[in-house]
């Protein structure tokens, strides 16, 4: 069936479009592939009250039920050069680009940036929704503007990087005005002249042990693949939703006092004063690495990422893995008395779950 030409799926199965690989079904599902057709089904009246949620490629998303109206996800596609001036060089994805194939793109082209955010799954439409981050820099820093629908009236706004409300794994799309709406594009300012980011500690040393000709920024994001694969395991063998929590930040007092107690404890001071906990080391101590409750279990190799064993045969929920997660939760609040907050999404939203 299709709405305006946007193909549209009665009672899909999400399980596909998941990384956990959680059954779900959404009760309609969109796959528009231009913005203008994409405004008119939001705008037309047949849709009106029903609820809208959007999904990219799942990679960052808990399904804890299945999803009433209408379920987006956006086609998008499209990869330009917008302008260029002296070293820096304007680009424009398409939210249904697959992230990465942007990073390995940009680098071919000769324009760097993008290299220290390799591997991260997912599509462009997600990365400033959850301003994607990792070995030192995150989207904020190369992000321009956002293109962006309302999800209420498919009216058009572009965003400032400034207006993104950006903070760790935060934006305004995620926090303050979550579920309005819907990213169609990105601009991201590149550069000609390598700005090589090699702050963290893991990639500077195998960084300066490179042979000269390989210390480019194809060589960093080769370095970042690698270590990479080595830590997180891949999605499509054994399912999973990236880093499961945050890093928590505790005031100074309170780093002290659990230094005391705990001379390993891992932490990395912020620029706002307070200390950033590896969560990864928190749930490592507390007992959790490579350990398994039924088909769930926190990863041997990362301690921070939550997998699902059991995707085969498809009998873990939503709902199991959240009882997990609060598992693991709970002992690292009576061993440290620091609190891990969730990285992924639940949906739906929970007004829409019947609670
Ligand atoms: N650590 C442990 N045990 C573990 C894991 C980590 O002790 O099992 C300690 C180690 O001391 C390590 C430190 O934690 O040095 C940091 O670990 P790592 O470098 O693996 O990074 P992370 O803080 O666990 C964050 C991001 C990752 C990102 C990496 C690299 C979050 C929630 N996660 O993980 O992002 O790839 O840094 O920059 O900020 C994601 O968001 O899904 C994700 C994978």
């Amino acid at each position: 069936m299709t709405d305006n030409a946007v193909p549209l799926h009665h009672n899909a199965d999400l399980r596909s479009r998941n990384t956990l690989r959680l059954s779900a079904r959404a009760e309609w599902l969109a796959l528009p592939q231009d913005s203008a057709a994409l405004a008119a089904l939001l705008r037309d009246p047949r849709w009106r009250g029903q609820p809208r949620t959007v999904i990219g490629e799942g990679s960052n998303l808990v399904l804890a039920a299945d999803i009433p109206g209408l379920v987006i996800c956006p086609q998008l596609r499209g990869r330009q050069r917008l302008t260029e001036q002296d070293d820096q060089v304007l680009v424009e994805v398409g939210a249904g680009e697959h992230w990465d194939d942007v990073v390995a793109w940009s680098l071919g082209q000769g324009w760097q940036g993008l290299e220290n955010l390799s591997l991260i799954p997912g599509a462009c439409g997600a990365a400033p929704f959850q301003n994607i981050g990792a070995y030192g820099v995150e989207l904020s820093d190369v992000l321009e503007a956002v293109e962006a629908l309302s999800l209420e009236d498919g009216s058009a706004r572009t965003f400032t990087r400034d207006e993104c409300g950006f903070a760790y794994r935060d934006s305004r799309f995620k926090s303050a005005e979550r579920g309005q709406w819907l990213i169609t594009r990105l601009r991201l300012r590149l550069n000609r002249t390598p700005r090589l980011q090699l702050g963290y500690a893991d990639l500077a040393a195998q960084f300066s042990a490179l042979p000269e000709t390989l210390q480019t920024p194809a060589g960093v994001r080769d370095l970042i693949c690698q270590i990479r694969r080595a830590k997180l395991p891949d999605p499509a063998t054994l399912p999973n939703a990236g880093s499961f929590f945050k890093n928590p930040c505790v005031s100074t007092a309170q780093h002290a006092d659990l230094l005391a107690r705990f001379p390993d404890l891992v932490a990395f001071p912020q620029a706002d004063g307070q200390m950033k906990l590896a969560a990864g080391w928190l749930i490592e101590q507390a007992g959790w690495k490579g350990r398994r409750v039924g088909d769930l279990g926190m990863h041997a190799q990362q301690a921070l990422v939550l997998v699902n064993h059991g995707a085969a045969d498809g009998t873990v929920t939503g709902a199991d893995v959240l009882a997990f997660a609060a598992q693991v939760r709970d002992s690292v609040q009576a061993r440290f008395g620091v609190t891990l907050e969730q990285e992924p999404v639940i949906l739906p939203a929970h007004s829409e779950r019947g609670a």
